[in-house]
């Protein structure tokens, strides 16, 4: 009988130890191998695929598949009784008994830690750590800017924007560029058209100021420019500057050096080293540079990489790095926005945000600032 009633019980069904559930089972089973061997095997299988049951729904078929009314293997098992002996009906009606209340008992524990198993899958975890919400800050040249603003606006200077697209007019000419003067080279410009082009640097702001206005004038001009340079590792064909621009009656060269040397102390510290040397730019005369003393090698000009000292890399072995330009606006540019150069006098500084962040931290890279690798950003 048992050959054909374990065929109700799929063979590729999973198989367990019910020891776990049920911890009576050993003794369960050696009880029915005496009472009756034929039925204890069926017995076996059966608790062992319940306990396999892999999850609710399986373990219901496979109960169904033992005990179900119409085609359970033990409700079969029963129907073939009036075939035995009455002798062998009294065991195998004892043994029936037995394993039908067994396997019902072990079908409920299954149930129960299969419930159970759910529960810790779904349960919330109130001891894990909370997961904190993404925050993102400035970028580090935006940082720059607004230390830059807040610093300027201690001073006494107000915001003035202008336009990226720009005219040819207000980029070079009314800067006392005139076509073709030579000093336009050092402009790599991207044209739009003849007259139209992306603003080289942000001094073409002071034009549209001084043609809105009259003096005295106070103001800073933060924006980006473009210019067609071969990108490297200090140069970006965009960048950010910062233009600023006092005019008034009498106002000097020394009016000009106290507010780049409070400038410069307030970004880089105030034991900061600065020299300002002469140069020229068309819109301003006498022109100036103001250097720093480089971040990288301290001034020295003399770098260590492993033993051996070379030329510092990044100023080149001067030990200067170039921070900004400056000097006193040209009477040709009060000129061309109908200023009398003889009544007023002013001067005029543009510094590149890029340059001032890689000082004050020994950034050797430009092109950083525009890559977004967060590993670089969230350091600032
Ligand atoms: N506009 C100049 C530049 O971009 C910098 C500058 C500004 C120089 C003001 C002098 C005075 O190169």
């Amino acid at each position: 009988m048992t050959n054909e009633l374990l065929a109700a019980l799929d063979p590729a069904w999973t198989a367990a130890d019910p020891s776990g559930l049920i911890p009576e089972h050993a003794a369960r089973q050696a009880e029915l191998e005496t009472l009756d061997p034929g039925l204890a095997a069926l017995y076996t299988r059966g608790a062992e695929v319940l306990a396999g049951a892999p999850d609710a729904p399986a373990l219901k078929q496979r109960i169904v598949a033992l005990l179900g009314r119409e085609r359970g293997a033990l409700t079969r098992a029963l129907a073939d009784m009036p075939k035995l002996s009455l002798e062998e009906r009294k065991v195998r009606g004892r043994g029936l008994n037995l394993a039908k209340r067994w396997l019902e008992e072990l079908e409920k524990a299954k149930r129960a830690a299969l419930e159970r198993a759910a529960e810790a899958r779904e349960a919330l975890d109130v001891t894990l750590p909370g997961r904190r919400p993404w925050v993102g800050h400035a970028h580090v040249l935006l940082q720059i800017r607004d230390e830059l603003l807040d610093l300027f606006h201690g001073l006494g200077y107000s915001v003035y924007t202008s336009p990226e697209v720009e005219l040819d007019e207000y980029n070079f000419v009314k800067l006392n560029f005139p076509p073709d003067h030579p000093a336009r080279d050092a402009h790599d410009t991207y044209f739009v058209s003849d007259q139209v082009l992306l603003r080289t640097h942000t001094s073409p702001g002071w034009v549209r100021a001084m043609e809105e206005m009259r003096p005295p004038l106070r103001l800073v001009f933060p924006g980006r420019v473009y210019r067609a340079e071969h990108v490297d590792a200090s140069h970006l064909d965009q960048f950010l500057q910062m233009d600023g621009l006092f005019v008034d009656r009498d106002v000097s060269m020394a009016d000009l050096k106290s507010t780049l040397n409070t400038f410069a102390r307030s970004i880089y510290g105030s034991g900061v080293r600065t020299r300002l040397i002469p140069i020229y730019f068309p819109f301003v005369e006498p022109g100036a540079q103001l250097d720093v003393a480089c971040a990288i090698c301290g001034g020295s000009g003399r770098a260590k990489t492993g033993d051996h000292e070379q030329r510092c890399p990044v100023c080149k072995g001067s030990g200067w790095s170039e921070l900004l330009g400056a000097g006193m606006v040209h009477p040709n540019v009060f000129r061309a926005v109908g200023y009398d150069p003889e009544e007023v006098t002013g001067f005029a500084f543009g510094m590149g945000l890029e340059r001032v962040a890689m000082a004050r931290y020994s950034i050797p890279e430009i092109r950083l600032f525009l890559e977004n690798d967060l590993r670089f950003l969230n350091q600032f």
